[in-house]
């Protein structure tokens, strides 16, 4: 049976329109007052790799939690510890997501363990084949980049973040579900409020049926009329002999909607600001294209846009030597672990030419970003084409106290640069 979704029902009470969900996310994440997280967590990962902590050691005083929010957990600060924890889904289970994103997503993949994972997961995989990303790369990714660069780049200046990081993929997930451009700015929004669920119940409630409302309008589209989106993957995939259900479905797509677009334009964000930050490491990527694929990795090992996962005790267990009990709430601290001094000399520098080491950026294991490919794709093609159209391309001198803010969630606000005009692509 489909689920029901009460608050999205025409006859609920409107929300007060001037809510901006993209300020209230980024308030909540401390973006403003938690600048440089790594100096804590460095403190607790000497201290011991697992260790009990309360969440308000790692979130600070900036960023208020609800009631609900369990405070008591372990941390898994080393690259050892925090690996261990993700590659063994039977100690430690991700379940726990659905009394969190569970709400609103419906039950996705983030919240299966083995063996239903297994199933989902390599049915899903078939929407990002290395054969659908090349197209994706050519039909949708190239041109939303570059028409993007070409409403500015006339101008010799702009604002990295809110004119290219930010909007671009968004609009790549949105197309690669078939959302109509019209709906491209709802279908942001609704994402944002999604994730925003532990802090605005209502708005995320809401958002998700919304998101419901407008799927499954494509999805019956596609039902009759296939075409070459992910929608239509879905639509006619099937899992031991049977299709996936409506629900199953808006749930993976719900699930979509935020992974796809607030990981990567914070990640993309992160690595423009490293690079233009480091003039020297800029020069060389410019002069040296091949080494843009250890940028990208340096980038997402040195500002990860997702510090922290979460995991469940499924028993008594140890780690590291800390002993953990059966229903530990488990912080998988990314951050903390790609900047694990007995992994990556001097980690707190970023440095595109330290030796290639994997690291959590993307997580671990089972669940290991499934859209890992596709955002290395995005992040490539974005900086190849500020490197091939925004010449000269600095940050712009009168700009001042530019950084990465945010404690789970980091990102600058903020990115004007300034680049010697160029013409508008042919
Ligand atoms: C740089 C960008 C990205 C980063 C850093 C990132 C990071 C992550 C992390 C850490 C997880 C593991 C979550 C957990 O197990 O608790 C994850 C899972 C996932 N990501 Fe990403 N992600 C990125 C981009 C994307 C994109 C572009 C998509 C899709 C279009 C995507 C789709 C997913 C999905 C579907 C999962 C769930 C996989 C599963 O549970 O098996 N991600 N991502």
């Amino acid at each position: 049976m489909a689920e029901q979704h009460p608050i999205a029902s025409p006859a609920s009470p409107p929300l007060e329109d001037k809510y901006d969900p993209f300020e209230e996310f980024n308030r909540v994440q401390g973006r403003s007052g938690v600048r440089n997280p790594y100096p804590q967590f460095e403190e607790l990962r000497t201290r011991c790799p697992v260790q009990k902590i309360d969440m308000r050691q790692l979130l600070g005083n900036e960023v208020p939690i609800p009631p609900e929010v369990v405070l008591e957990v372990y941390a898994a600060l080393t690259h050892e510890a925090a690996s261990e924890v993700l590659r063994d889904p039977h100690r430690f289970t991700s379940r726990g997501y659905s009394m969190s994103m569970g709400q609103v997503f419906g039950h996705s993949i983030l919240e299966m363990d083995p063996p239903e994972h297994t199933r989902y997961r390599a049915l899903l995989q078939h929407a990002f084949t290395k054969r659908a990303l090349d197209r994706w790369e050519r039909e949708l990714v190239g041109p939303v980049v570059h028409g993007l660069i070409d409403r500015f780049i006339e101008r010799g200046r702009a604002d990295l973040i809110p004119e290219l990081t930010f909007p671009f993929p968004v609009a790549v997930i949105a197309g690669m579900i078939g959302v109509p451009k019209d709906q491209h700015e709802n279908f942001h929004r609704w994402a944002v409020e999604l994730i925003s669920v532990t802090f605005a119940r209502e708005r995320g409630m809401a958002a998700s049926g919304k998101l419901r409302n407008l799927f499954s309008e494509i999805l019956s589209d596609r039902r009759k009329q296939p075409r070459d989106d992910i929608t239509s993957v879905l639509a006619h995939a099937e899992i031991d002999g049977s299709k996936l259900s409506d629900d199953d479905i808006f749930a993976f797509l719900r699930l979509l909607a935020p992974a796809g677009a607030e990981t990567t334009y914070r990640s993309s964000s992160n690595l423009l600001f490293a690079l233009l930050t480091h003039a020297s490491q800029f020069e060389a990527l410019r002069e040296d294209r091949s080494l843009i694929p250890q940028a990208i990795d340096e980038g997402l090992r040195w500002e990860c846009p997702l510090t922290g996962i979460m995991r469940i005790a499924t028993g008594e267990t140890e780690v590291a030597g800390t002993s953990l009990p059966a229903g530990a709430l488990v912080n998988v601290n990314l951050g903390a672990a790609n900047h694990d001094d007995t992994r990556y000399e001097d980690p707190d520098r970023f440095d595109i030419f330290r030796p290639r080491k994997q690291h959590l950026a993307f997580a671990s294991g089972p669940h290991t970003c499934l859209g890992m490919h596709l955002a290395l794709m995005e992040t490539r093609v974005v900086l190849e084409a500020v490197l091939d159209r925004l010449p000269n391309l600095r940050l712009d001198p009168a700009a001042s106290d530019l950084h990465i803010g945010g404690v789970i969630f980091r990102a600058p606000a903020t990115l004007p640069v300034q680049f010697d005009a160029g013409k508008v692509r042919a």
